[in-house]
């Protein structure tokens, strides 16, 4: 069964305006319902880029070559990096009701969002609170309830755990499995803390200088490290512990996924030839 392609990006270029080369080059991209796919790849990359292209907001909000396509079903929410800058609300609730009055719900739905969102990302009782004044995690919670309030197909967010302390990271992360697991919410996450994406993406995307290298399930995709480590991204502990087991003849080659989590490599473990424990 083919599953459904909720976004498709066809052929994309993109070059800002007064830019020298191409930001996005001829990318080619499907997005499937129920999908969370991480997005990595060197500063300058072009990872913003390739969100806010999957957003629509390129070419739309900005100047320069566009060509391509991109075909979307339904709303596309999107949480940039420094919520800070997306807030124009003085109030919780009131920077919840800019999306839908732009949307063009009417009072009672508004209202009836705002609680249902602020319930969704563990805000409740937040609604008359400056989003000025929270904390990071807080903030970014914020910005991820406004984006979900007008009920999005697909949530993108660029980078949404980078300004924020381990406390904040891990409140925003949280969220984001609750939205996969109880709502089999379709995801696009840009982010730098690959040990995170490892056990959270079913996929994964490199991006390099406007180009996207590698698209593939999350498994096969950190089964070259040292491709991605010349890349500069940062191959998780777990999947360096599991090549160096592979290069010392510990793990047969071959033998199993790469381990995404704790969890994978103990079963790993558990498995190895009985001449791995200590003192046989
Ligand atoms: N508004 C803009 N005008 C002109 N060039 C831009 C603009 N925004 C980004 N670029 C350029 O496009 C390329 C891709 O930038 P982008 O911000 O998408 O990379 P990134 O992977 O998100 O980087 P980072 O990891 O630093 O966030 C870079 O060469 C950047 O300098
Ligand atoms: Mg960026």
């Amino acid at each position: 069964m083919t599953r459904k392609a909720l976004l498709t990006l066809q052929e994309l270029n993109w070059r800002y305006e007064d830019a020298h080369g191409k930001a996005l080059d001829n990318i080619h991209l499907e997005l499937h319902e129920g999908e969370v796919v991480g997005v990595v790849g060197p500063s300058g990359a072009g990872k913003t880029t390739l969100l806010l292209a999957l957003a629509g907001m390129i070419p739309a909000n900005y100047a320069g070559d566009f060509s391509g396509s991109r075909q979307a079903s339904g709303e596309v929410g999107v949480v940039f990096q420094d919520p800070e800058t997306q807030f124009i609300g003085l109030t919780v609730e009131e920077e919840i009701a800019f999306a839908l009055e732009n949307a063009g719900y009417g009072d009672d739905e508004i209202n009836r969002r705002i609680a249902e969102v602020l319930q969704l990302v563990g805000l409740e009782g937040f609604s008359k609170r400056s989003p000025f004044e929270l904390s990071g995690g807080e903030k970014q919670r914020v910005a991820i309830a406004s984006a979900l309030a007008v009920s999005p197909q697909i949530l993108l967010l660029d980078e949404p755990t980078s300004e924020l302390d381990p406390k904040g990271a891990r409140e925003v992360f949280s969220l984001l499995w609750q939205l996969k697991r109880e709502r089999n919410m379709t995801i696009v996450v840009s982010s730098h803390a690959t040990e995170e994406l490892a056990q959270f993406c079913d996929r994964m995307l490199l991006i390099s200088s406007g180009t996207l290298e590698y698209d593939q399930p999350t498994a096969e995709f950190f089964s070259r490290p040292d491709e991605l480590a010349a890349c500069g991204i940062y191959v998780p502990d777990m999947i360096q512990l599991y090549f160096w087991l592979q290069g010392e003849g510990m793990i047969e080659q071959g033998a199993g996924e790469v381990p995404l989590s704790v969890e994978d490599m103990l079963r790993l473990y558990q498995e190895m030839p009985r001449k791995m424990e200590v003192g046989q």
